[in-house]
């Protein structure tokens, strides 16, 4: 991988150090340029007018193929979205739910997959499964947990694929296929996903998973993806209706609701500009070849992990080695504040890490794009905090 050469097209990062592609990535110019010359076009040619209105479709149509690339499954179970949260929102207000229902969760989980299934619960008298996992659990362990709470009254078994918390990456295709055994479905909240590992729907034998563009992609905010096996498509109701629920109606209030195609849940006017966006980074991340790009991100992070086990106060919460490990680190600095490392970390070193409040940690995320010498300015920082405490 020619990292100088993927360093030319980031120059907006060339003074500074950026490791906090987990909450957003940094926009290359292929990706900037592409919103802006898509803007431009509309702008100069009229948004509505029949050349350029096709074009937005080809671009719409062309998002799915490339995602479909991306998640290996069909451009026909791909919904595009806002973001990896709107993506939750459409699976769990669109299932069929009866009071009893149960749905599983864990307890290291990002807001947007907890407080979506509290409201579910208050909403709709579904009763809530949290599974407690330990910080050391390897995924024998997660899996025995999940196991141990899903019964035949589980209606979903929902999880990050990374968890935000602490980046520890789950053992998606065994909890999945307990949760198959006793008919549930399985939502994955892919926000930490795409651009970060290798992605297969089918290897990983989930039923949904929601992903953005803005993190490891490196796209724009505001573009996501929503994969939904195709058999599963007509079980889902739309909670919101737009322009995509029927394509047959009258003024006299008939209408023909669409079941089996994606296109149901589709709201009205979206982003061409911003999807072009999206199409750019997810073509220049296909182009690299993920297995290269996973490899890169996991090398990236050892190294950071054998650096900061050596500092002086430092404790790594996150997973050492083996399959729970993904590109994101935690870690505690002894009497160390998260959130003032944070700000300090930026404003003395030009350093863009983020707290984890949950885990009173530092959270690093190493990209395919970040060098060595970026990883030794950061721990020559933590070495400075750990010094002064
Ligand atoms: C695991 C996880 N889920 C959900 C989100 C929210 O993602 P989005 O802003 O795409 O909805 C994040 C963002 O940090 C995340 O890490």
């Amino acid at each position: 991988m020619d990292i100088i050469k993927i360093r030319s097209l980031m120059p907006n990062i060339n003074d500074m150090t950026y490791l906090n592609t987990g909450w957003s990535g940094p926009s290359p110019v292929y990706v900037v340029d592409a919103i802006k010359s898509r803007l431009e076009l509309e702008s100069f040619n009229g948004p509505t007018s029949p050349e350029i209105l096709e074009s937005a479709q080809k671009i719409m149509s062309e998002s799915k193929v490339l995602v479909s690339r991306l998640f290996n499954c069909q451009p026909e179970e791909v919904m595009l979205t806002d973001n990896t949260t709107d993506g939750i929102n459409i699976i769990l207000n669109g299932l069929p739910w009866k009071p009893g229902d149960e749905v599983v969760l864990c307890d290291l989980e990002h807001p947007s997959v907890l407080l979506p299934a509290y409201n579910l619960q208050s909403s709709k008298g579904v009763r809530l499964r949290m599974v407690s996992i330990d910080l050391d659990s390897n995924h024998n362990d997660i899996r025995q947990s999940f196991a141990s709470v899903i019964t035949g009254r589980t209606r979903l078994v929902m999880f990050s694929h990374i968890q935000y918390s602490t980046g520890l990456r789950m053992p998606v295709s065994a909890i999945a296929s307990v949760a198959h055994k006793v008919g549930a479905r399985v939502l994955v909240d892919g926000a930490q996903g795409p651009g970060h590992i290798e992605l297969d729907m089918n290897a990983l034998g989930v039923d949904f998973y929601s992903s953005p563009g803005q993190k490891w992609l490196l796209g724009p905010d505001q573009t996501g993806a929503l994969f939904i096996r195709h058999n599963l498509i007509p079980e889902l109701q739309p909670s919101r209706i737009g322009f995509g629920f029927s394509s047959n109606f009258n003024l006299e209030g008939r209408f023909e609701a669409v079941t089996n195609s994606i296109d149901k849940f589709s709201m009205s006017t979206t982003s061409a500009p911003l999807r072009a966006g999206y199409n750019a980074a997810v073509t220049k991340i296909l182009s690299h070849k993920m297995p290269e790009i996973e490899k890169r991100n996991l090398e990236l992070t050892k190294i950071l992990k054998n650096s900061l086990s050596s500092v002086d106060g430092v404790k790594i919460l996150s997973p050492l080695e083996g399959a729970e490990c993904s590109a994101l680190t935690t870690f505690q600095v002894d009497g160390v504040d998260s959130d003032k490392a944070t700000l300090k970390l930026w404003k003395n070193d030009k350093i863009v890490v983020r707290a984890i409040e949950s885990q009173q940690g530092i959270r690093v995320s190493t990209a395919f794009f970040n060098t060595e010498d970026e990883i030794n300015r950061l721990v020559d920082a933590i070495k400075q905090l750990s010094k002064k405490r």
